[in-house]
């Protein structure tokens, strides 16, 4: 612990909570709203084994949507508390240290970061400390090895795990997930082909991370005709990210036994679910003996350590490569957070909230 001029220091620290819920449409300043709060550095106001953090990223994911509306909307994810501070995961710098295991200068990542330029955090609720020299970038922690990447993996790896020559559609292509996926499929030896929302994004795809093929979703406005185009040997595996329209005509291209890993529904997550999009063609799971899962990434974490090795491999070999979108600041949460429900961004979505 420090000095006596340290103990009487008292940090400000922006921090963004829940005003109200929004049980439809994006979130908003009505909704999501920041404030100042004050926390002491003082020798007796860190408890043992806990830390004092200074927020280097966050993870903005469009599962935090989903614990704002309120009310149970199909994600099972607990709601966030009115006016309390949102979480979510991060790397934090340990600033001061109430716990022999952690040092001033030390990298961590939570996955219950609160959304705030400080915090006090519990050891326990530390999941990793990383080497910032180790050759993999800060942000990376909470893409490739973070949520995005491990939903990718479990989606290709676990649950559809296709064979070489497989016919592999992905929608959200160019997203955090997406172009994990992709990737992965491609290492396996796969035919992929992508769906996203601009045509950088369809260029990008293509020519960085390895895709077949992939269309505008914007332009290419009847995906009955466009997957009848990009897969005349129909689908073998479709990673769902979006639901809705796209999930029905998928439905009408697959093949016998395919498998369909439920990663995400984003287009229907801003809508009561009377108003979401019905899928009117389930028959064809029967008559095509399709397999599909919908799945948690909570359910997988005894896969976790398999999966870090796994992406820190084919990272080191330059097998996968990621994009990323950095927002800077914290003031930034609003913004980053409304531009997952458009397809301005590429790659996975972050805040860098200190250098
Ligand atoms: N099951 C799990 O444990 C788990 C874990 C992580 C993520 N997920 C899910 O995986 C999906 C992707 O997440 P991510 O973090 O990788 O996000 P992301 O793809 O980086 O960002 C969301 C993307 O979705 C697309 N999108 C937004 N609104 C859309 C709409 N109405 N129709 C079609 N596409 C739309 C946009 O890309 P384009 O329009 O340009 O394509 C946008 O960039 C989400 O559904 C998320 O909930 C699930």
């Amino acid at each position: 612990m420090g000095g006596v001029g340290e103990e009487m220091r008292v940090l400000e620290s922006r921090e963004w909570y829940i005003a109200s819920y929004a049980p439809q449409g994006v979130p908003n300043s009505d909704h999501l709203k920041i404030r100042t709060a004050k926390l002491s550095l003082a020798l007796n106001s860190i408890p043992e084994r806990h830390v004092v953090l200074e927020t280097l990223f966050l993870s903005v994911d469009p599962y935090l949507r989903s614990r704002m509306t309120g009310r149970e909307d199909g994600l099972y994810l607990p709601q966030f508390n009115l006016n309390e501070v949102i979480i979510a995961f991060g790397v934090g710098r340990v600033i001061k240290s109430n716990d022999t295991n952690y040092s001033e200068g030390d990298i961590v990542i939570s996955p219950v970061t609160p959304l705030a330029e400080y915090c006090v955090a519990s050891s326990q609720s530390i999941t990793r400390k990383i080497d910032p020299h180790c050759g993999i970038s800060t942000p990376e922690y909470i893409s490739l090895l973070g949520v995005p990447g491990f939903a990718a993996w479990v989606g290709i790896e676990v649950i559809a795990d296709p064979k070489p020559g497989s016919n592999v559609f992905i929608s959200a292509a160019a997203g955090g997930v997406g172009m994990y996926a992709g990737q992965l499929a491609k290492l396996k030896g796969c035919r992929v082909i992508g769906s996203t929302g601009s045509d950088e994004k369809v260029r990008l795809i293509k020519e960085e991370f390895g895709y077949d093929d992939a269309f505008n979703y914007h332009k290419e406005k009847d995906f009955d005709a466009a997957l009848s185009k990009y897969f005349p040997n129909g689908i073998d595996v479709y990673l769902d990210n979006v639901g809705g329209r796209m999930l029905e005509a998928v439905l009408n291209h697959v093949n016998k036994h395919a498998k369909i890993p439920l990663c995400g529904m984003i287009s229907e997550y801003n809508k009561v679910w009377t108003e979401r999009e019905g899928v009117r063609n389930l028959l064809n799971l029967v008559g095509k003996e399709v397999h599909m899962q919908g799945f948690m990434l909570g359910s997988y974490m005894d896969r976790f350590g398999d999966f870090a090795k796994e992406m820190e491999g084919h990272l080191k070999h330059g097998k996968i490569g990621s994009k990323i979108k950095i927002f800077h600041g914290i003031d930034k949460f609003l913004e980053s957070l409304g531009s997952l429900f458009t397809s301005c961004n590429i790659g996975k979505v972050v805040i860098q909230v200190k250098e």
